[in-house]
């Protein structure tokens, strides 16, 4: 069983996406992830983030190993990932890992920007989550905060709101909701009220997906 969720900045998919795993039994991939990886590295050989080929060739080189790096997780990794993500040639290198990762035994949840349009758009269920701006933003300053970071609401929430614009306007794979996703807007949900409507949404899918085989 593959699941693929999507969607904006800050919107809680990560979470879900890890809860609904250990529910199924699923692997998980944040996908983002791997563009914040290649943002590091880039970054890291103090390279040009606007430069597609040596972005791309960071990324041909990535170790996966290092995704699980809470360095990963700082406002300025997003914001260098969503540039390096623009490269067509960035996403081309990554696509194979995402798609070998989903095709593994048992299945997996994989969440991201361009899961259920580009990455697997066979998957058995496609879940959009969203929320409005400053709810996202309120919620990632509060996981900033707990880390210890120091920063302002008014900045996360400026950055969340750049961030979505890159990702909505970029030619290449482009954050959108696919036409057969369900969409899931978690405003006014706490994660576990969030958690229960994913649940509700993945069985109904599954269901008619049962129904018409
Ligand atoms: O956790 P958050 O929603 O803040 O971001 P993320 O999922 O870690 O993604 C960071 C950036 O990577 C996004 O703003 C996108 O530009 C890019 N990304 C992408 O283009 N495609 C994906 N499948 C995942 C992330």
């Amino acid at each position: 069983m593959i699941i693929a969720i999507d969607g904006p900045a800050a919107s809680g998919k990560g979470t879900l996406a890890k809860r609904i795993a250990a529910h199924y039994g699923l692997r998980h991939l944040d996908t983002g992830a791997l563009y914040r990886a290649v943002a590091r590295d880039t970054l890291a050989h103090g390279g040009d983030l606007t430069d597609a080929s040596a972005a791309a060739t960071v990324a041909a080189r990535l170790d996966v190993a290092t995704l699980g790096d809470p360095a990963l997780r700082t406002p300025g990794l997003g914001e260098a990932a969503s540039v390096v993500a623009r490269h067509a040639d960035v996403r081309a290198v990554l696509l194979e890992y995402q798609r070998n990762f989903a095709r593994g035994e048992p299945g997996a949840v994989i969440d991201g920007r361009d899961i259920g349009t580009v990455i697997c758009p066979d998957a058995d269920v496609k879940l959009f989550i969203t929320a409005a701006p400053e709810e996202r933003a309120h919620r990632r300053f509060l996981e900033l905060v707990q880390n210890g970071t120091k920063i302002k609401e008014s900045e996360v929430l400026a950055d969340i709101r750049a961030r979505d614009e890159r990702d909505r306007t970029r030619g290449a794979s482009p954050l959108r909701q696919a036409e057969d996703a369900a969409l899931l807007d978690t405003t006014n949900l706490d994660i576990d009220a969030a958690f229960r409507a994913a649940i509700d949404l993945i069985e109904a899918a599954m269901g008619q997906a049962g129904r018409a085989g």
